[in-house]
């Protein structure tokens, strides 16, 4: 309920408060999955559309496209997007009891990530239940080394500015939960809410445990200016990043 009021909340200010993983992704790496996942005699699911900013990658590579969501202002969003393939359901995606007719593609892209880490095992698992055999899957979720790499960099910013880390005031650092088991679990906040990062040797066993075989664990770059609003002309490659995988159900 908490997840729906809030996706609700932010429905109309989606675009300048959310990340556009498709067109933040510096390398285009999410077309060429597409492109090599397209079949237009196969249907596939949007499992957390949002307002459908995969829409343009789905619909004219699939016969047909299921739009899921918990948000029904975002659903109604998504619905304004000029695409003729695709229906909506409003669903709760977590729910152990979700049925749905498997289906030969699901993109599940920034989705599986809240702070209650059951529910992002839900999540798999129903993705894994609503592929075929054979199915693929591609997943966004957000990286922990990415964040961990931000805040080396965020220092090093400092140190060539001559300030030492212990004077680098305390807020730089909020994004850090108080309590360390959150960090460790990959809970960090974006924006202030706590939200689940993932280390790539996590995403091995979780998505094994779930059923779902993973065939690639790829870097999805963005550019700085994702992170620092005024980023310095220096601060090129290796860029921030999130997880992108790509699975089959065996
Ligand atoms: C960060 S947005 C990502 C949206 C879209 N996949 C994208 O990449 O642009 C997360 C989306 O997940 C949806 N969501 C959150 N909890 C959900 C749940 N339990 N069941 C279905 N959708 C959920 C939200 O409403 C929101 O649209």
């Amino acid at each position: 309920m908490r997840e729906e009021a809030h996706w609700n909340k932010i429905a109309d200010s989606y675009e300048e408060e959310v990340l556009n993983a498709f067109e933040s992704d510096k390398e285009k790496k999410l077309a060429r999955y597409f492109k090599k996942h397209s079949n237009k005699k196969h249907k596939a699911i949007d499992f957390g559309c949002g307002i459908g900013n995969g829409f343009h990658y789905l619909s004219p590579n699939f016969k047909s496209v299921l739009a899921l969501d918990i948000s029904r202002n975002c659903i109604d969003i998504a619905k304004e997007k000029p695409f003729d393939n695709i229906k909506f359901k409003k669903k709760d995606l977590t729910k152990p009891d979700l049925k749905l007719t498997p289906v030969d593609f699901i993109l599940c892209s920034n989705v599986a990530i809240f702070s209650e880490v059951e529910k992002n095992y839900d999540i798999l698992k129903n993705v894994a239940k609503a592929l075929k055999k054979n199915g693929n899957a591609l997943f966004v979720v957000p990286s922990l080394e990415s964040t961990l790499f931000y805040g080396w960099r965020l220092m090093d910013w400092y140190r060539r500015d001559g300030v030492k880390p212990e004077e680098i005031p305390k807020s730089e650092f909020n994004y850090v939960r108080q309590d360390i088991r959150d960090t460790l679990q990959g809970i960090i906040d974006i924006d202030g809410r706590p939200t689940k990062h993932y280390s790539h040797s996590e995403l091995q066993v979780i998505f094994a445990e779930a059923g779902l075989q993973v065939t690639a664990i790829e870097r999805l770059e963005y550019d700085w200016k994702t992170e620092f609003s005024e980023p310095p002309k220096w601060m090129k490659e290796p860029y921030p990043w999130d997880w992108l995988i790509e699975c089959r159900k065996s």
